[in-house]
């Protein structure tokens, strides 16, 4: 049959980028993290001393992305976050990152994508869609404890802070915003640990695919 395409949306830090890694490495699928994408226009834009409202320079930036530029490790930080969801509401910006994922999805062997609007926009015609959500509060612990890990030390409240505006801002962006596709099946992980999240996660996949 057709290439297996799993494509996996969700709030930040709803876990959604573990379960896709793992999902990726278990079939033997490339994956892609599509909010480094955004994370990496919005760096383009800040090395290059630009502001992040300017939105020609943040769709110059997104036209001209390279795949070396997603390593750069600056692109995990706490900050990276709420500068990618600024650019990331400015159409043409996502028009050229859209070009750029749908060629990535398209390959022969198939691929994990994650993100916002990957079952609703990238990649419609998946086999697989996965929402991935828990409450904002079991988001906030999980991002809290991951950027500790990093050492980049931040206040419990300031990371729920965050979460909830980057929600209130990806769902109510007129461009592509984040909602479950009306064939997503919806997997709540609030009360899940990372493998029990992915035991569930494997078998929806196993049953959809
Ligand atoms: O997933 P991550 O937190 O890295 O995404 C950073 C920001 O990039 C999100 O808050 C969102 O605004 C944007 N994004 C998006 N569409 C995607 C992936 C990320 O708009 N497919």
């Amino acid at each position: 049959g057709a290439p297996l395409v799993i494509a996996i949306d969700g709030p930040a830090a709803s876990g959604k980028g573990t379960l896709a890694k793992r999902l990726a490495a278990h079939f033997g699928l490339p994956h892609l993290d599509t909010g480094l994408l955004y994370r990496a226009v919005a760096l383009a834009l800040i090395d290059a001393g630009t502001d992040l409202g300017d939105e020609a320079a943040a769709a110059r930036a997104a036209a001209a992305l390279s795949a070396e530029g997603l390593n750069d490790p600056r692109l995990r930080e706490r900050a990276m976050g709420e500068a990618a969801s600024r650019v990331s509401s400015v159409p043409q910006v996502r028009a050229a990152l859209l070009s750029w994922q749908q060629r990535f999805a398209g390959g022969p062997e198939g691929a994990v994508l994650d993100g916002r609007d990957i079952g609703t926009v990238v990649c419609p015609d998946a086999r697989v869609k996965l929402f991935i959500t828990a409450t904002p509060e079991e988001r906030a612990r999980r991002r809290h404890r991951e950027l500790a890990g990093r050492g980049e030390a931040a206040a419990p409240e300031a990371i729920l802070a965050d979460i909830r505006a980057r929600d209130a801002r990806d769902s109510s962006r007129t461009a592509a915003p984040l909602k479950a596709a009306a064939d997503a099946v919806v997997l709540d992980t609030t009360d899940l640990d990372a493998d029990a999240a992915f035991a569930e996660a494997l078998a929806l996949v196993i049953r959809l695919g």
